[in-house]
Formats: C-alpha cells, structure tokens, sequence
C-alpha cells in the first residue's frame, strides 16, 4: 500500500504525564514521519466539532470537558497503512483492554483519558487532518 496519511492527537492527560516524547517515539519507531505538528489549546467548539460524530452518545459532554481541560499535541503521521498502523500502535481505546506495550496500555488512564487519538479509517483521516491543518502546514520530507 502506498503512504498515507493519519490524524493523531496527544490528549491532555498525556501532556500532564509529560510523556509527549515518549509517545512521539512510539510513532517513529514505527516509521510514522511527523509530517505536521502543533500545539494547541481546543476551544469547547473545536472539540465538540471534531466530535461531532459521538454527540449522542451519553460520554460526549464528559469527553468534551476532558479535551479542552489542557493542551494537545495534534500531528499529521504519513507512512505505508498510517491508519492501521497508528491504530495497533496505540492500542484498544481503553487501556485496561489495550495490548501490552500499547501507546494506551502504557500511557492511557481509562476509557476516556486514553492518552491518544487515531483516524478511524482513510475517509474520516483526510476530513480530521483538513479540520486540523492546511494543506500548506504538511511538511514533505527530500529523503522518502
Ligand atoms: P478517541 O479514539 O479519541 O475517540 C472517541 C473518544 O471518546 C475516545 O477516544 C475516548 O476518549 C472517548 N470514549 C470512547 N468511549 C467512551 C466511553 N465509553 N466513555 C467515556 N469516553 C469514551
């Protein structure tokens, strides 16, 4: 499969654990480039659009709380199957079920504060990453 890009956020239970880097590591050991990165602080509106596909479900308020309760990391991940693979990296979304060695086994609280975000398919990546970055912000590397 040829590179393909993913959205992934670093929440803010995992910048209060001051573990950035070492989820950052996570992501190049598996040959995820950071094609696109910034730091940010989510508006109550920003995050409940970006969750907008959950706003019926009983946790969205909570999640919602909990996603502007600090900053985030938000980056743009290219590599071969980017969404898969970011998604196996990471691990299930709550950590107690995540598998050993897991960015959310390691990293994640519980279901909610579960240190990270992955697109859930190639679809939903292009509209998360363009809800996040401009096609400019989006690095290309010389040495593919
Ligand atoms: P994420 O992969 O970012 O996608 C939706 C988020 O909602 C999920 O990670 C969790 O942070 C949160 N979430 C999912 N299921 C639950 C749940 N049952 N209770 C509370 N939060 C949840």
């Amino acid at each position: 499969m040829a590179a393909e890009r993913t959205l992934a956020i670093i929440k803010p239970d995992a910048l209060e654990k001051g573990v950035i880097g070492q989820i950052v590591n996570r992501m190049e050991e598996n040959d995820l480039k950071v094609v696109a990165m910034r730091m940010m602080q989510l508006s109550k509106e920003k995050a409940e659009g970006f969750y907008a596909v959950h706003k019926d479900k009983p946790f969205f308020g909570e999640l919602v709380t909990f996603m502007t309760s600090g900053p985030v990391v938000v980056m743009c991940l290219e590599g071969k199957d980017a969404v898969a693979k970011w998604r196996t990296v990471m691990g299930a979304t709550d950590p107690s079920k995540a598998a050993e060695g897991t960015v959310r086994a390691d990293f994640g609280t519980d279901i909610q504060c579960n240190a990270t975000h992955g697109s859930d398919a190639a679809e939903t990546a292009k509209q998360e990453i363009a809800y996040f970055f401009e096609n400019s912000d989006i690095v290309k590397y010389e040495w593919n």
